[in-house]
C-alpha cells in the first residue's frame, strides 16, 4: 500500500516519527522516498546517524516549520502521503505560551491542509491525543481545533482528491516526561514514597508500536473524514506504583491544573457518531457530504451515551502484566 509512494512526515524526528519511519522502511521495501520535515537540524543529524537510518538513500531531511506555508508548499511537491506528527505537546508549555501553541497546532494544521490540497497530496493522516476529547487545557483545545480542521479539510478539498483523517491515541507508556520515567527516577534516587495525584486516577496504556500500527491501518482503510481511536488497556496509578515499587508507600498530593481523573477518548457527545470495530472505534464526521463518502462495513453503532475513557475501559492490565511491559520498554 505504501510501495511506490512518496511520504512526508512532519515531526519526523520525534518519538512517533522515528518509530513510524523505521517500521514502514522495514515493511514496505518499495517505498519511493520518505521526507523528514522538522525545524531542528541537530535532531535531523542525530536521526540520520541512527543505525536503522544511516545511509538510507530513501530518506530526505527537510528543514521547515509547519507555521511556514510557503515552505510546506515546496516540501509537498511530488508527495503522495503526509503524516502530520509535528506539534507543541507539553501541557504546561502550551498553558504558558498559548499563542505559540495556536500557531503550531492550529495555524500549522491549516497550512498543512492548504498545502496538501494545492499540491494534490492523496492522503493526510494527522495525529491527535486523548487530551483533545472534552479538553480541559490549551494543548487539548488546540488539538481538538486541529482535528476539526482536518475533518473539515475533506469538504474544503472540493474537486481536488485529497483525503484527510485523524488518529487519536493516549499517552505513550514510557515516553519522555511521562509517569514511568518519573517514578523510575524517584526510585533510583531512593525516594521514601511515590506521589499520586489522586487515588482514583486511571490512564490508558499504549505502546509506540501500537500507535504506528494504527496509523498504517488508517492509511490502508481511510475514506477521508474518520477519526480513528484504537482500543487499548487501562491501568490505575496505584497499581502502576505497586508494579514499579511494591514496598514503597504512596502519597496523595492532589490533582494538578489541566489534569483529569480519567483520560477520555470518546465522549458521550461523540457517541451518536461512533462506530465500533473489533480493534478500534471510528468517530464519523458530523459534516454533511463527508459522512456519505465513507463506506465502513462490519462496524456497529455505539449505544446512546456511550463513552470511552480510561476509567470505564473493559480491558485492564494486571500488576504482573505492567511489570513485564515496563521491563520491555526500559
Ligand atoms: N507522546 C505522546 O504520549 C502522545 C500521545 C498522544 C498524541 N501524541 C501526538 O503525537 C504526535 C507526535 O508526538 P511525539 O511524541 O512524536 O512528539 P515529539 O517526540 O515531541 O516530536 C515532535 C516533533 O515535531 C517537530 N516539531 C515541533 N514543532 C514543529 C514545527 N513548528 N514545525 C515542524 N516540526 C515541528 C519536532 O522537531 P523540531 O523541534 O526539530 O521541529 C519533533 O520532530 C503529536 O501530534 C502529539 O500531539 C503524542
Amino acid at each position: 500500500m505504501l510501495n511506490g509512494k512518496s511520504i512526508l512526515v512532519t515531526g519526523g524526528t520525534g518519538s512517533f516519527g522515528k518509530k513510524f519511519i523505521e517500521t514502514i522502511l522495514k515493511n514496505f521495501s518499495e517505498i519511493e522516498k520518505i521526507v523528514v520535515f522538522s525545524r531542528d537540524e541537530f535532531k535531523q543529524f542525530e536521526m540520520s546517524n541512527l543505525p536503522q537510518f544511516k545511509g538510507n538513500s530513501k530518506l530526505r531531511y527537510f528543514i521547515g516549520d509547519v507555521r511556514d506555508k510557503e515552505r510546506l508548499m515546496r516540501a509537498f511537491s511530488g508527495i503522495d502521503i503526509v503524516i502530520h506528527a509535528a506539534a507543541l505537546k507539553q501541557v504546561p508549555a502550551c498553558e504558558y505560551n498559548p499563542f505559540e501553541a495556536v500557531k503550531t497546532n492550529v495555524i500549522g494544521a491549516q497550512n498543512i491542509i492548504d498545502a496538501a490540497i494545492d499540491r494534490e497530496v492523496k492522503k493526510v493522516v494527522a495525529l491527535s491525543t486523548d487530551k483533545a476529547c472534552s479538553p480541559v487545557n490549551l494543548y487539548g483545545a488546540t488539538k481538538l481545533c486541529s482535528d476539526k480542521l482536518f475533518i473539515a479539510g475533506n469538504v474544503y478539498a472540493g474537486e481536488k482528491n485529497t483525503k484527510f483523517s485523524v488518529v487519536r491515541y493516549g499517552n505513550v507508556a514510557g515516553s519522555r516526561g511521562s509517569v514511568i520515567p518519573f517514578f523510575q527516577k524517584l526510585i533510583s534516587e531512593g525516594a521514601k514514597e511515590l506521589p499520586i495525584t489522586d487515588a482514583r486516577m486511571t490512564r490508558f496504556w499504549l505502546k509506540l508500536e501500537e500507535a504506528v500500527e494504527m496509523v498504517v491501518m488508517a492509511l490502508e482503510t481511510m475514506h477521508g473524514g474518520e477519526l480513528f481511536v484504537r482500543k487499548i488497556p487501562s491501568i490505575t496509578m496505584l497499581d502502576l506504583a505497586k508494579a514499579m515499587a511494591p514496598n514503597l508507600p504512596t502519597k496523595i498530593i492532589g490533582i494538578r491544573p489541566g489534569e483529569k481523573i480519567h483520560e477520555m477518548m470518546i465522549s458521550s457527545e461523540d457517541a451518536r457518531n461512533t462506530v465500533e470495530f473489533d480493534k478500534f472505534y471510528i468517530i464519523m464526521p458530523d459534516l454533511e457530504g463527508v459522512r456519505e463518502m465513507m463506506n465502513h462495513k462490519n462496524g456497529k453503532m455505539a449505544p446512546e451515551n456511550f463513552e470511552y475513557h480510561s476509567g470505564n475501559n473493559k480491558d485492564w492490565l494486571s500488576i504482573e502484566q505492567m511489570k513485564n511491559l515496563i521491563n520491555e520498554i526500559s
